[in-house]
């Protein structure tokens, strides 16, 4: 079983749209995929009640508040999405329930300013010290083209910390969120997806 949250501090980053896209890919490879969300709101439970029935199955992770983070046993691929402010005791038992975090991370720099103090407890944190835990970011709605991709390169060499990809800026994303179809979906072809997406999807799967 393999195990990865999204995570980021920083509310409409992209977290809701990277894990259902990470478990669309790998419901399409015919993996038994579940979906759960730290968020009270629950807007990936949303997602999945929108998504039709004729698409690959993803399955709904249930967890209660107080509950340790216990991916059901059957499956292949736990996806966690997280809250904005995902931050102490929560985040430490959800760091330990997984192997791999992805970090959405926009390139203005007030997303670049509120992730500081998130890498920072990361790194403070066991699971990321004695190394259990990889932490990959991804540029989100980041052209790898511009200026802007520069500046969050700068910003993350204090880190040490590996930009995995990045994904530009679609209205299609927009779409996704609200129809349960994602780009996998549709076109699992693209060269968005070869480009973008097949980066991410690799280190995902990479044993570390
Ligand atoms: N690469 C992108 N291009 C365009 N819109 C995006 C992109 N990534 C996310 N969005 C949109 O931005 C909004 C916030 O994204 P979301 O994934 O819900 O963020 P979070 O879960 O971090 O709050 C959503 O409407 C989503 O469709
Ligand atoms: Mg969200």
């Amino acid at each position: 079983m393999r195990k990865f949250m999204v995570a980021n501090p920083k509310g409409g980053c992209g977290k809701s749209t990277l894990a259902i896209h990470m478990a669309s890919w790998f419901a399409q490879h015919d993996e038994i995929v579940y979906l759960g969300d730290l968020d009270r709101q629950q807007s990936s439970r949303h997602w999945l009640d929108a998504r039709p029935s004729n698409l690959a199955p993803i399955r709904h992770w249930e967890i209660s508040e107080d509950e340790v983070l216990l991916p059901p046993k059957n499956c292949n691929f736990a996806i966690l999405d997280t809250p904005a402010g995902l931050h102490g005791k929560r985040l430490k038992e959800a760091l330990n329930s997984v192997d791999k975090v992805v970090v959405p991370v926009s390139s203005s720099r007030f997303d670049m300013l509120a992730t500081r103090e998130f890498f920072e407890e990361l790194a403070a944190t066991k699971a990321v010290r004695k190394e259990r835990v990889d932490i990959g970011i991804v540029g989100m709605r980041v052209d790898v083209r511009t200026h802007a991709y520069g500046q969050l390169l700068e910003f993350l060499k204090e880190f040490d910390l590996p930009v995995v990809t990045c994904i530009a800026q679609s209205q299609r994303y927009l779409q996704a969120a609200d129809t349960g179809v994602t780009l996998f979906d549709k076109d699992a072809n693209s060269v968005a997806i070869d480009t973008q997406w097949r980066p991410l999807l690799n280190w995902l799967i990479r044993r570390h």
